[in-house]
């Protein structure tokens, strides 16, 4: 990766940020081939946006609620984000959906994490999901976001067999690990294949 400029993230969070944390601990640690130029929250209290001010990465917070329209506060988004000339959009945990609008602004370049092993479970509480049908695997999805909610082209994918003793917090916990390895390991993947393009 030596001689290749670090590929320019912005991140978005809704919440505590532990995979943001991974991503900042993978760019320190040289794994991931990347500077995080932004971190933009729409929860002021998300625990995430401390995790990037120890980090001394520039924050913003866009609350949701100051905006009737989704239209509207994806606008003010976009503003927000273009001067920091974003390769990628990176949501982790990001808890919204993306207007059409937004999607196309950054068509090929927005990705996500989601935690279940789609097309399975797009959505919320996909551990409880895999609980109540009994499901033998479980996992996690880095995909490309388009306008279909957890719907875009998979990236890459993680997964765990669920054990018998399994509660809704121990698999929730053991997605997470895996969420962490997986999320930096997907942007320098795909990273790679735009540069190789
Ligand atoms: C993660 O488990 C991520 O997969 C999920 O939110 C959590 C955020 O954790 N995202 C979604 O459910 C998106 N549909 P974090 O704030 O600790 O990174």
């Amino acid at each position: 990766m030596s001689g290749v400029a670090p590929l320019r993230l912005a991140v978005l969070i809704s919440g505590n940020g532990s995979n943001l944390q991974a991503i900042i601990d993978a760019i320190a640690a040289g794994t991931l081939n990347a500077t995080i130029v932004c971190v933009v929250s729409n929860n002021p209290d998300a625990y995430g946006l401390e995790r990037a001010q120890q980090a001394n990465i520039p924050t913003h917070v866009l609350n949701h609620r100051n905006y009737k329209q989704r239209e509207d506060y994806d606008a003010a988004l976009q503003s927000l984000l273009e001067p920091f000339q974003p390769h990628l959009i990176i949501l982790a945990g990001f808890m919204r959906i993306l207007s059409p609008g937004f999607v196309a602004t950054y068509a090929g370049r927005i990705l996500n994490i989601h935690p279940s092993l789609l097309p399975k479970y797009p959505g919320l509480n996909t551990h409880e999901q895999v609980l109540a049908n009994g499901d033998k695997e479980h996992g996690c999805t880095v995909h490309l976001v388009t306008a279909d909610l957890d719907q875009g082209p998979i990236i890459k994918q993680a997964r765990l067999t669920v054990l018998t003793s399994d509660t809704l917090e121990s698999l929730k916990q053991r997605v997470h690990s895996l969420e962490h390895t997986l999320y930096p390991q997907a942007i320098q993947q795909f990273s790679d294949q735009l540069i190789t393009k």
